[in-house]
C-alpha cells in the first residue's frame, strides 16, 4: 500500500492504524517456543499490506517475565529471549523501509525487583537508591503501612527483613512503584525516554499512567462490602492514585518528547468519563497526544444506543482532543469473544471495525484482529501462564487467552515457528483463520480489513471529516455522515442478528443516493438512503455527494 499521505508530518499518528504485537505471540524466527523481535520483522510486509503506520510493541526490554514484560529489569536493552539491539535497529530499518514506525511501551508506574536500582535499594535505608521506590514503617509489628490492595492480588505492601520497612507496589509484588517525587527517578526516565527516541522510536505506549502517584499522606482506602477475586475486602482505589501530580509529570513527559519531532505519547488510560478523558490532553494539549479511549471496551452487548452514545460523548470533549479508539488489546478479551454469545464471529469482526476505523480519529487495534482471532482461555488452572490466572482461577482466568500465538498458514503451530511447542497453545480455528488461507478468499475478515483501512486513508471524509449522527435511538442500527470540504460518505451498521430496513433523513445528507464504497453485500453498488436493507450484521459505506445542509459540530483538520 502506499504511505500515509501523512507519513512525514508531525500529525502522522491523528490518521495513523497503530497495531499492537505482542512480541511474545508474533513470530517464533529461532523456533524456541516465545516469538522474537526478529520474528516480527520477518512479517512487516502482512503489516505494510495492512496498511498500519505504526506499531506498538509491548514490552521486550530485559525481564524476569513475571508479568511478560511488564516487569522491567533494564530499561535500555531489549531481552536476549526476543533478541539484541541490533535485532531492534533491524526492526525498525526495515520498518522505516515500509513506512511502519515503530512505538515502545514505557513501564512508567513500576520496574522489576532485580532491576539495579531496586536491588540497590533495599540494601539499606541511606543507599542512594533508595528514594527511587516507595519505603515506608509499618502500622506496627507484622502491619503494613495502610490498608491498600494491589490490584492483582493481596496487599500493596511488601515486608523486607534486610530493613525491617515495607516497599509498595500497586501490582505484584515482583513490580516495586518507583518514587516519581526523586528528580533523580525522573531524570533517569525521561534519559530512557530520549534514549529510545534517538534510536529512532516515534513514541510510547505509558502503561498505567494513572497509578503513578499515589497519596503521600497514604490514607487508608475506604472498604466497601465484599471480596475481590483474591479474596481481598474490596475498597474504593481512591488514595492509591494522585491525579493532580499525574497531570503534571505527564506534561513534563510531553516536554521531552517534543525535543524529537513528531513524538507522540499514547496513554493506557482507562477513565469513566469524557471529562476526565480530556485531562489527558492537557490544559494546552500539552499531556498526550493519543490517550486511549477505553469505553467501547466496557460495552457489553452490541447496543447501536450506547456506542453512539459514547460517541456522541467524544465528540463532545470540551478540548477538541484527537479521539483514540480500541476494541481490544493484551489485556482485554477479544472483541469478537465479548459480543454474539460465540456465534457470527467474522460478521461481528467486519462490523466493529468498520465502527472504528470510521469514526474521527486514531485506531488501536490488535494482532490478529485482521484475521478474526478468538480467544484460546484456558480450561485448567494447571494451564494458566499469567499470575493472575493462577492466583484469582476461576474468578479470574488471567489474560492468556488473548495473547495466543498469531496464526499465518495452516503449517504447525499455524506459521508461528516451525514445531516448537509454543508457549501458549494456538487456538483451534487456525486451519480457516489465518493469514494464507484468508489472504485467498475475498469474503475474509483479513480482504475486509484491508479494504476497510485502505479506504480509511484514501478517502478525506475519513482522514479529515467531521461526524455527524444519522440516527438518534435506534437500537439497532447506527449511521453517521463523514463530511469534509471535498467528500462526503455515510455509514450505515446493522448491529442486530436480523436483518433491517431504515429510512434516513436525506435531507441531513443532501441527497437520498449513494454510491457503496465497501459493503459486506459484495452485490451492492448503489442505494437509496430512504429505504435500505441490511442484512444480519450488515455494513454499507457509502459515498453520497449531495450538498449536506446541517453543520456538524465536528472539528474539521
Ligand atoms: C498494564 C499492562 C498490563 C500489565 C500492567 C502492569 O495494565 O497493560 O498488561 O500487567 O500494566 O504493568
Amino acid at each position: 500500500m502506499p504511505a500515509n499521505k501523512f507519513a512525514a508530518s508531525n500529525d502522522w499518528w491523528k490518521h495513523a492504524v497503530v497495531y499492537e504485537v505482542y512480541p511474545r505471540s508474533y513470530g517464533d524466527s529461532n523456533n524456541d517456543g516465545t516469538g522474537d523481535l526478529n520474528g516480527i520483522t520477518q512479517h512487516l510486509d502482512h503489516l505494510a499490506k495492512l496498511g498500519v503506520d505504526a506499531i506498538w510493541i509491548t514490552p521486550c526490554f530485559p525481564s524476569p517475565q513475571v508479568d511478560f514484560g511488564y516487569d522491567v529489569s533494564d530499561y535500555r536493552n531489549i531481552d536476549p529471549q526476543y533478541g539484541t539491539l541490533a535485532d531492534f535497529d533491524g526492526l525498525v530499518a526495515e520498518a522505516k523501509k515500509r513506512n511502519i514506525k515503530v512505538i515502545l511501551d514505557f513501564v512508567v508506574n513500576h520496574t522489576s525487583d532485580k532491576h539495579r536500582w531496586f536491588l540497590e535499594s533495599e540494601q539499606s535505608k541511606t543507599n542512594p537508591y533508595r528514594d527511587y521506590y516507595i519505603w515506608r514503617d509499618g502500622k506496627g509489628p507484622g502491619q503494613p503501612p495502610n490498608n491498600w490492595t494491589s490490584t492483582f492480588g493481596g496487599p500493596s505492601w511488601t515486608y523486607s527483613d534486610t530493613t525491617s520497612q515495607w516497599y509498595y507496589h500497586f501490582f505484584y509484588p515482583q513490580q516495586p512503584d518507583l518514587n516519581w517525587r526523586n528528580p533523580k527517578v525522573e531524570q533517569e526516565m525521561f534519559d530512557v525516554t530520549r534514549f529510545w527516541y534517538r534510536r529512532g522510536v516515534y513514541g510510547f505506549r505509558l502503561d498505567a499512567v494513572d497509578t503513578l502517584f499515589e497519596d503521600p499522606n497514604l490514607t487508608d482506602n475506604p472498604p466497601v462490602p465484599g471480596t475481590d477475586a483474591y479474596g481481598m475486602p474490596m475498597q474504593e482505589h481512591i488514595h492509591d492514585h494522585s491525579p493532580a501530580e499525574v497531570h503534571a509529570e505527564l506534561r513534563n513527559l510531553r516536554k521531552v518528547a517534543n525535543e524529537f519531532p513528531g513524538r507522540v505519547l499514547i496513554g493506557e488510560t482507562w477513565t469513566d468519563t469524557p471529562e476526565q478523558l480530556a485531562e489527558y490532553y492537557g490544559p494546552n494539549n500539552d499531556e498526550l497526544q493519543m490517550p486511549m479511549y477505553f469505553n467501547f471496551t466496557k460495552v457489553k452487548t452490541l447496543d447501536a444506543n450506547e456506542f453512539r452514545q459514547k460517541v456522541a460523548a467524544i465528540e463532545a470533549n470540551p478540548v477538541h482532543g484527537w479521539p483514540v479508539y480500541v476494541l481490544s488489546n493484551h489485556d482485554i478479551r477479544r472483541y469478537v469473544d465479548r459480543y454474539g454469545n460465540g456465534e457470527n464471529k467474522d460478521q461481528i469482526a467486519k462490523l466493529m471495525s468498520a465502527l472504528y476505523l470510521t469514526l474521527r480519529g486514531s485506531a488501536i487495534m490488535y494482532y490478529g484482529e485482521e484475521i478474526g482471532m478468538e480467544n484460546n482461555d484456558p480450561k485448567r488452572v494447571e494451564d494458566v501462564k499469567d499470575v493472575i490466572g493462577k492466583k484469582g482461577w476461576p474468578k479470574e482466568i488471567g489474560r492468556d487467552g488473548e495473547r495466543t500465538p498469531m496464526q499465518w498458514n495452516t503449517s504447525v503451530n499455524a506459521g508461528f515457528n516451525k514445531g516448537a511447542t509454543p508457549w501458549l497453545p494456538v487456538d483451534a480455528n487456525y486451519p480457516t483463520h489465518n493469514i494464507a488461507t484468508e489472504s485467498q478468499d475475498p469474503n475474509s475478515v483479513l480482504n475486509w480489513y484491508r479494504e476497510l483501512i485502505r479506504l480509511r486513508r484514501s478517502n478525506p471524509a475519513f482522514y479529515g471529516g467531521s461526524y455527524f449522527s444519522l440516527t438518534d435511538t435506534d437500537p439497532n442500527i447506527m449511521a453517521y455522515l463523514r463530511k469534509s470540504p471535498t467528500a462526503a460518505t455515510v455509514v450505515i451498521l446493522n448491529f442486530s442478528a436480523q436483518p433491517q430496513t431504515i429510512a434516513l433523513d436525506s435531507s441531513k445528507i443532501g441527497t437520498s443516493t449513494g454510491t457503496v464504497l465497501l459493503s459486506t453485500d459484495r452485490q451492492l453498488k448503489r442505494i437509496n438512503l430512504r429505504k435500505l436493507r441490511l442484512a444480519p450484521y450488515g455494513v454499507v459505506i457509502a459515498s453520497v455527494h449531495g450538498k449536506a445542509t446541517h453543520t456538524a459540530a465536528g472539528v474539521t483538520h
